[in-house]
């Protein structure tokens, strides 16, 4: 029995030394030590023994036990620290390798300049107002004193929806809106997109974008319309910017005007951005018409008031001097990443 005991010993430390892992140590552990494992069927035979070796046999059983404990109990440390060690080998981290820069994003060029627009405006006390891209043809074109066979409709030919429902050609019709749901005094701004059927090229699309302008009060004047527009060119392009005022005609203002200012890129000499000309045309503009405030239900007897729509594509590609106004739609992030 003796002999047992070693051979048990000796084959369960050389097996012991062969595992790998918690689950074959286990395993291990159960066939020598478990209920039906190899020491415990020595151990339940110690009965047949005489008196004399009970004691001695017993003392040798307990050492084998307790050794064997031991080593199992060892090899679960170490067991337990090559885990950790192939797991922080496996999950180590290279601080020296280089790191991908995260990509930021950014304002897309027609954004900033709409956002300086509305700062400026903001702070001579407009508010800003939003309207619907998907107009009815009363708020586009016959309260803005456009009716039905109007020749000035033909410039605006655009995209129908239906009989009454076109996409805006123009921000004006916010005008509209705002004037039947507010009582002057009125001061707001409200910019997006609009639509004509226009060919694409270098400077035409057929989306675009403007920001239209709203003021009506008691005593507004042609100069309240010049010093206001003059101001806002200055904040944006510059106080060097010269500001010249030709008579034009929109229906829903009368007087009408456009606005140009001097190029900013040859100052006036003429050059490819103004196309020789040496001005660059930004914005419409007027006295709101009589007969717009009527019917919104304003008396022009006693309210007038000056509108003006700019167009925020020309002004973002002369700012940054862009050459052709499709960069502005295609979003090709090698363009816009110049903005940020
Ligand atoms: N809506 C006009 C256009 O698109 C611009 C304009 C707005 C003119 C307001 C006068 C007053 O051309």
């Amino acid at each position: 029995m003796r002999e047992q005991l070693e051979q048990i010993k000796a084959s369960a430390l050389a097996e012991l030394a062969q595992c790998g892992d918690g689950k074959a140590l286990e395993a291990l552990r159960v066939s020598y030590l478990g209920k039906k494992g190899q020491l415990t069927a020595i151990l339940k035979q110690m009965g047949k023994l005489s008196a004399e070796e009970r004691p001695v046999i017993g003392q040798v059983a307990n050492e084998v036990r307790q050794a064997l404990e031991a080593a199992i109990a060892e090899k679960q440390e170490a067991l337990k620290e090559k885990e950790l060690n192939d797991r922080l080998e496996a999950e180590r981290i290279d601080v020296t390798m280089p790191g991908k820069a995260a990509k930021a994003g950014g304002l897309h060029p027609l954004s900033i300049v709409t956002n300086d627009l509305i700062d400026i405006f903001q702070s001579m006390g407009f508010d800003v107002v939003d309207g619907p891209e998907v107009e009815t043809d009363h708020y586009l074109f016959e309260a803005l004193n456009l009716p039905k066979d109007h020749p000035a409709r033909d410039m605006q030919d655009t995209f129908y929806l239906g009989d009454n429902l076109l996409l805006r050609s123009q921000t004006s019709s916010a005008q509209i809106r705002v004037m039947e749901q507010r009582k002057p005094p009125i001061r707001i701004v409200c910019p997006g997109r609009v639509y004509r059927a226009d060919e694409v090229d270098a400077t035409h699309s057929p989306v675009f974008h403007q920001m239209e302008g709203l003021v009506v009060d008691k005593g507004i004047t042609m100069c309240d319309l010049k010093g206001c527009l003059e101001q806002f060119v200055h904040e944006i392009y510059g106080p060097e910017t010269q500001v010249r005022f030709r008579p034009s005609f929109f229906p829903f203002t009368e007087p009408s005007v456009e606005v140009d200012v001097s190029c900013s890129e040859c100052g006036g000499k003429g050059c490819r951005i103004c196309k020789g000309a040496g001005w660059i045309e930004i914005l419409g503009a007027g006295m709101v018409h009589p007969n717009v405030l009527r019917g919104c239900g304003i008396d022009p007897e006693v309210y007038s008031g000056f509108a003006f729509g700019v167009g925020l594509d020309r002004l973002t590609t002369t700012r940054y001097k862009i050459s052709d106004i499709r960069l502005l739609f295609e979003n090709d992030t090698r363009f816009l990443d110049q903005f940020n």
